[in-house]
């Protein structure tokens, strides 16, 4: 998949997006035919236990993205730019997005809406490297936008969203993720840009979808947004594992010898009729 593939999605039929922190994951969502993957800075929830996306940085991203990419044949692979990586000086900016193509095999950056955001991607895109926008939750400064809730419930705030779409696009966008706003004003903003809308939280008219994995997998048991459907609940599913192999172990039921090396009685007698010295020598 590639990112003019992508574009060329909108009007034709529904895009999906998952994300993936690893290979086996990335092996599989793939297999399944989802068009893109995104290796997002929810990585610091989801996978590392912390309690904030502004807690991962390029190491880590980079690091995941590698591990992912791996795992990757058809999917178009897109690297989250990790907090403070795009925020501080636009020169660096673009130096950590060549990184995320050059080193980790990503074929494209997502960058979270901020100030100085329509500067920065424009010069990320400048430089030959594809970005999807992100905008209305964008919990990089969830603290700057009134924490996490959903976004443009208001005229005014809607406007906003709608305009920031629109430069976004005038910038060279690719495609812009939506994250929990009004599935009427994500239909506005769907049907005021030619790249294609990808929803989070953001209702059904948005031209595409995407969904934390873990989230949708039941591996995340800390926190479930209302926009989450669980397709499958792994939890139980792994608990009951774990403990049945504790159990067995502790029985002495594994491994039995469907699950060991034997070895000819010949070959043991000749073993214990060696001397061995404890010593090793
Ligand atoms: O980090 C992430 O997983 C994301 C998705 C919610 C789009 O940005």
């Amino acid at each position: 998949m590639t990112v003019n593939e992508i574009k060329n999605l909108k009007g034709r039929r529904k895009i999906t997006m998952l994300t993936a922190y690893d290979y086996p994951m990335a092996e599989l969502v793939d297999r399944a035919g989802i068009d893109m993957i995104l290796v997002g800075d929810s990585l610091a929830n989801v996978v590392l236990g912390l309690d904030s996306t502004t807690k991962v940085g390029m190491a880590e991203m980079l690091h995941h993205t590698k591990a992912v990419r791996r795992g990757v044949k058809n999917s178009l692979l897109i690297a989250d730019m990790p907090y403070n990586s795009y925020q501080l000086d636009p020169g660096e900016s673009v130096k950590n997005a060549q990184r995320f193509l050059n080193e980790a095999g990503a074929q494209a950056v997502k960058v979270e809406w901020f100030e100085q955001c329509l500067e920065v991607t424009g010069k990320i895109i400048k430089a030959g490297i594809p970005v999807m926008g992100h905008i209305g939750l964008t919990p990089q400064t969830a603290d700057k936008i009134g924490g996490f809730k959903v976004q443009g419930r208001e005229a005014k705030a809607a406007r906003i969203l709608i305009e920031q779409a629109i430069e976004l696009e005038k910038q060279g966008c690719f495609a812009i993720v939506l994250e929990c706003v009004p599935d009427k004003i994500a239909a506005l903003i769907t049907g005021k840009i030619k790249i294609p809308t990808i929803g989070i939280g953001a209702g059904a008219y948005c031209d595409g979808q995407v969904l934390v994995i873990n989230d949708m997998l039941g591996l995340f048991a800390r926190h479930t947004p209302k926009f989450v459907k669980k397709y499958a609940d792994l939890s139980p599913l792994i608990l009951k594992a774990v403990e049945d192999f504790k159990n067995e172990v502790t029985q002495v039921k594994f491994p039995d010898s469907q699950y060991s090396f034997s070895i000819k009685e010949e070959e043991l007698k000749k073993i214990e009729a060696l001397e061995i010295k404890q010593d090793g020598n």
